[in-house]
């Protein structure tokens, strides 16, 4: 079967062609940052525009790298949801367009579930059951997952999330928007040590996350030295030790939640799941537990189509058909 995935949630316009015999065939993405990092941060209207703009040369683009003409497209996934209301509309709108166009079944995909299962993508995947983390820039969620749509929520953030709290702490110390990728850039130079930031809720059972706190950290610690120009050694080990706090709450609870539920396998993903001290410090943590991670490669963690058209393909394979109505559902829990 080959699907064709739309994504189109927030600033990232994401098409792929799958196929459940031979894995990925093409994928194109086409990312607004730098539209965006003007305002510094998404402007929906923006999104919603460029979306419209990109999604249908993409489309082409994506069917010639595959070698395949409309034909050979068996049905049509798209992001239904959770994300910014206007952008969803353009992927559903072209999705059920082309469905009908085409004369081919369209399965509504939610976005967390298309990151969950991007590490399928890759070159040995994890077997079923497995814990599951997902660190986005609107999720923070421990989830155990027993199959396709199998998913147990075990714990998540009862405030920001882990990227959106990168995000800030890179708004305060004066970098440019996404800021995940940029803290972690700038926390290489930084002195792990220098200055002790919390681990929050790691002193209490349970599993589920806060990093406001953190947030509130940040910004009184740059206040404490000189603010936004302080020296550029400061901002490094601020930004270490932001890094690293989130890092090892993350690797806490992780632990937590294979001990808890008994399961050997961690997989990670999201656009935090991009991050390198991340990964670094669950592999160690999974070794003293004898127990195996995962993750996808880095244009995977992030916003794209392929893990759409994945999910999408799991779904249909297992006999599903859409879910009822045609509305996008901006707020949607998994
Ligand atoms: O999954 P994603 O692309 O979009 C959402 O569904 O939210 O995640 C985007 C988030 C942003 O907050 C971004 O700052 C963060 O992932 N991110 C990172 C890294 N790469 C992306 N955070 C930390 N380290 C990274 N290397
Ligand atoms: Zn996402």
């Amino acid at each position: 079967m080959k699907v064709l995935g739309i994504e189109t949630s927030c600033d990232e316009t994401g098409i792929a062609l799958y196929d459940s015999e031979h894995g990925l065939l093409a994928d194109a993405l086409y990312s607004q940052i730098d539209m965006h990092n003007d305002y510094g941060g998404v402007v929906p209207e923006l999104a919603s525009r460029d979306h419209v703009r990109r999604v249908l040369p993409l489309i082409e683009q994506v069917m010639e790298k595959a070698g395949c003409s409309r034909e050979d497209v068996d049905a049509i996934a798209y992001t239904r949801g959770p994300g910014l209301i206007g952008a969803l509309m353009v992927g559903s709108s072209i999705a059920k367009s082309i469905a009908w166009a085409w004369d081919i079944p369209v399965m509504g995909v939610h976005h967390m579930e298309g990151h969950l299962l991007a590490p399928m993508l890759e070159e040995n995947p994890p077997q079923f059951p497995f814990v599951a983390l997902l660190v986005s820039g609107g999720h923070t969620q421990l989830v155990e997952v027993k199959g396709i749509g199998q998913y147990q929520l075990l714990g998540e953030s009862v405030d920001d999330a882990a990227g959106e709290a990168f995000d800030k702490a890179a708004m305060m110390l004066g970098l440019d928007y996404p800021g995940g990728p940029r803290v972690a850039a700038l926390a290489e130079q930084g002195v792990s040590g220098r200055f002790k930031f919390p681990r929050p809720m790691t002193d209490r059972p349970g599993l589920d996350f806060s990093f406001s706190g953190l947030k509130t950290f940040t910004l009184n610690t740059v206040q404490a030295h000189g603010g936004k120009e302080c020296d550029d050694q400061t901002r490094a080990d601020i930004a270490r030790a932001f890094e690293d706090a989130v890092v090892e709450t993350l690797a806490i609870k992780c632990r937590r939640a294979l001990r808890q539920t008994g399961m050997k396998q961690l997989i990670i993903a999201g656009g935090v799941s991009a991050n390198k001290r991340l990964r670094a410090r669950l592999e160690e943590m999974v070794q003293g537990e004898k127990a195996s991670l995962y993750y996808a490669r880095p244009a995977f963690c992030t916003d794209n189509g392929a893990m759409i058209a994945y999910a999408g393909c799991q779904r249909l394979l297992a006999g599903q058909t859409d879910m009822e109505g045609i509305r996008p559902l901006p707020r949607w829990p998994m």
